[in-house]
């Protein structure tokens, strides 16, 4: 007899249809507008500038002359695609010089490159992980970690953000597992900009024998001296066993790469089926990438890290003054040594609380409208009642932008309070 459920039934009705309908109704859609000009502090987007400060772009060097030099040279001589598998025909001299540099930076034994870095985290746990194993992961994890953890069928054990007691109770859980365990965190959260607190976590791991990989995607290219991420910073990098990047940050392209010991890079590369069965990079942005990491490990880095952190600063410090509830992470051991300081880390993403979905997308529409792009994170990207607009600033972002943005936070926060009631305030984080 033919089945009588269609798979197509649940596009149709399901519980978030009304809701994006209503959105839609209203003009309240925050996802899928379109940018109509380069990736700069200011685009263009649906006929109008706005100041940019909802992307990842953060050492703004997707308009840098010699990073589009980068792309432009790659694209003269390798043509427009690839057009197959690293393991096939997809891999040029770009891919090894970029592999190479990348390992020697991050000083590891080796590095490969993904497409994406979704595919980076997804075919790393996927592969490396097997059913029998355990993986444990923080509740904040990137939907790329998540991912592979599925497609590896490992047992997972997910432990509440950050908290250490957590970790702790699921490693000593873990050893009763019968596998291998790894656990997998975020150095930088991607929508609270919060901080991994990888001095303990290491500490935890090494205790409990467990492996350990770090998503530096919005560490490296942003925080430690050398840009490497938040394990750098944290003086813990020769103590992870694995850190994934992507380049669709910091590296102003797109593509992942994970860094670690030679013989476990070169088991990804046999292995690894989001490496295999999928077509290598454009060559374009190859060369952006390699382009992009030759400027953060040339002399000019350490300036364009301060740069994005300083345009951190201070729009956080304008958003605080003016009313709004900036997340801050909380404290982190800055280094393994029983006297390191304890502080809170900065990074470019700077999270504005505002609680009820309806609200921040109200608030997302408003401040879009006085020129301002934000992101607005929803339920599930965030806890429920916690929706918020995350903000990220570039290094490139000049100080009349960000006051002009500041100037809109303000005009925006007296009439959107006036029509829709307070929004959650400094005095209460
Ligand atoms: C923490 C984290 N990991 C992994 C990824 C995936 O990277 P990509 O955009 O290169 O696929 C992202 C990007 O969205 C991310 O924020």
């Amino acid at each position: 007899m033919p089945t009588s459920i269609d798979v197509f039934a649940k596009v149709r009705g399901h519980e978030r249809e009304e809701l994006l309908r209503a959105a839609r109704e209203a003009g309240l859609l925050p996802y899928f507008r379109t940018v109509e000009s380069p990736a700069l502090p200011v685009v263009e987007m649906e006929g109008h500038p706005r100041i940019m400060l909802a992307s990842n772009n953060y050492l703004g060097l997707t308009a840098d002359e010699r990073v589009m030099q980068g792309a432009a040279e790659a694209l003269a001589r390798y043509g427009t695609g690839l057009t197959g598998s690293r393991l096939l025909n997809g891999t040029t001299p770009l891919h090894l010089e970029l592999e190479r540099e990348l390992a020697e930076w991050m000083g590891t034994e080796d590095a490969i490159v993904f497409t994406t870095g979704h595919q980076a985290n997804a075919g790393t746990l996927g592969t490396l992980l097997d059913s029998g194993d355990t993986v444990i992961v923080d509740s904040g994890d990137h939907a790329s970690i998540l991912d592979g953890v599925l497609l590896s069928r490992a047992k997972m054990r997910p432990f509440r953000h950050n908290r250490m007691d957590k970790l702790e109770r699921a490693l000593i859980r873990a050893q009763d597992d019968g596998g291998g365990v790894l656990v997998v965190v975020d150095g930088v959260f991607s929508m609270e900009g919060d901080v991994a607190p990888l001095v303990d976590i290491v500490e935890l791991c090494a205790r409990h024998g467990a492996r350990l990989m770090v998503d530096e995607a919005h560490g490296a290219g942003v925080l430690g001296a050398g840009g490497r991420g938040a394990a750098e910073l944290l003086g813990v990098d020769d103590r992870v066993d694995l850190r994934m990047g992507t380049f669709s940050k910091s590296f102003a392209a797109c593509g992942g790469f994970v860094v670690g010991p030679a013989e476990v890079i070169d088991y990804l590369r046999i292995s690894s089926r989001s490496f295999l069965f999928t077509a290598s990079a454009v060559p374009a942005a190859l060369g952006a990438a390699l382009a992009a990491l030759r400027i953060v490990r040339s002399a000019e880095g350490p300036a364009l890290l301060a740069a994005v952190l300083e345009n951190a600063r201070y729009l956080a410090a304008g958003l605080h003054a003016l009313g709004y509830r900036v997340l801050r992470g909380e404290p982190v051991r800055m280094g393994p040594a029983p006297d390191a300081e304890v502080a809170t880390i900065l990074t470019p993403i700077i999270p504005v609380l505002v609680g009820d979905d309806w609200k921040a997308a109200l608030l997302w529409r408003a401040l879009y409208d006085a020129g301002v792009f934000t992101n607005c994170a929803l339920h599930p990207a965030v806890p429920p009642g916690r929706a918020l607009l995350r903000t990220s600033v570039m290094a490139t972002h000049d100080r009349p932008t960000l006051d002009r943005a500041l100037e809109a936070f303000e005009r925006v926060k007296r009439e959107f309070e006036a029509d829709h009631g307070p929004l959650p305030g400094p005095a209460e984080s």
